[in-house]
């Protein structure tokens, strides 16, 4: 590893499986845990899940494990739990999601998926905040994801890597979470590079495209869930009708107390659902 680099990620002469498996033996070394069985990435007011999934066993700081950084954002937890469920299962929660548009490349936004695929996670968990382009949801409402468009025009794959994207968001997983929420609708989601919102004009294009709700996460982690070889579901909370869709203007402020008013019903939702897997 070279000292030139604060995170051996930006190293493009690294290999970003490499620093993810040093990652899943950090993870072993400091929860305890040989191997987990489900990862869990806790998007925009899904938080509190965490707790309603099992006991936490291990909380780790995420700067402790190799390729993690602190969260660019006040608000998104900057740690990494182990979670014995009822069950029996181990979960990785992920409180740490690294954002594409804080501009450190796609290795450092998928590594969190890399490192759980390492420690041998075969679910992968992706949830988020996020905006709707239906008009029968309603902030607070949780939406499990079809499909997406990626809009970032990035990947997370490298070279000629061809991996077959049908069925990415695992209709066997969808099915199950709706024997729990029969109610719970489900959409696309576009990933967008963000930070800033979505013009009305670019929710127009979304909406034509075959879009159903917009955000800026989640897709490229879903790919490199996939190359991984993981089963992935996918769940939105609706934190805001997109941009134009609804009349008023969207804010930061607004994504997250939504969020917060949703938190309670989602994360047992959520709860329910993992202990199904
Ligand atoms: N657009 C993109 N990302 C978001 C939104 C939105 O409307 N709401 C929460 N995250």
């Amino acid at each position: 590893m070279s000292d030139t680099y604060s995170n051996p990620l930006d190293d493009p002469a690294a290999d970003p499986f490499e620093i993810a498996a040093q990652a899943a033996s950090d993870i072993t070394r400091l929860t305890g845990v040989e191997q987990h069985d489900i990862a869990l990435t806790l998007g925009s007011g899904w938080g509190k899940a965490a707790e309603l999934v099992g006991e936490t066993t291990a909380t780790i700081p995420a700067t402790e494990v190799t390729g993690f950084s602190a969260p660019a954002l006040a608000g998104h937890v900057g740690s990494l739990r182990s979670i014995l469920t009822p069950t029996g299962k181990r979960v990785l929660v992920i409180g740490a999601r690294t954002h594409y548009y804080e501009g450190h490349g796609v290795r450092r936004v998928v590594h969190s998926v890399r490192t759980a695929a390492a420690t041998g996670a075969k679910t992968m968990v992706l949830t988020n905040g996020a905006g709707g382009i239906k008009t029968t949801w309603s902030p607070g409402t949780p939406v499990l994801i079809s499909d997406h468009i990626n809009l970032t025009g990035d990947s997370p794959l490298e070279g000629a890597t061809f991996i077959d994207l049908t069925d990415l968001y695992s209709t066997r997983l969808r099915d199950l979470a709706r024997t729990i929420d029969p109610s719970l609708d489900e959409g696309v989601y576009c990933q967008f590079r963000g930070p800033q919102y979505e013009t009305p004009a670019e929710v127009r294009m979304a909406k034509t495209i075959g879009g159903h709700i917009v955000g800026m996460s989640t897709a490229l982690e879903a790919i490199a869930a996939r190359q991984a070889g993981m089963e992935i579901l996918g769940f939105s909370l609706i934190t805001n009708l997109a941009a134009g869709i609804q009349t008023t203007p969207l804010s930061h402020a607004e994504v997250i107390e939504a969020g917060q008013a949703a938190e309670p019903v989602i994360s047992d939702l959520l709860a329910r659902v993992i202990g199904l897997l």
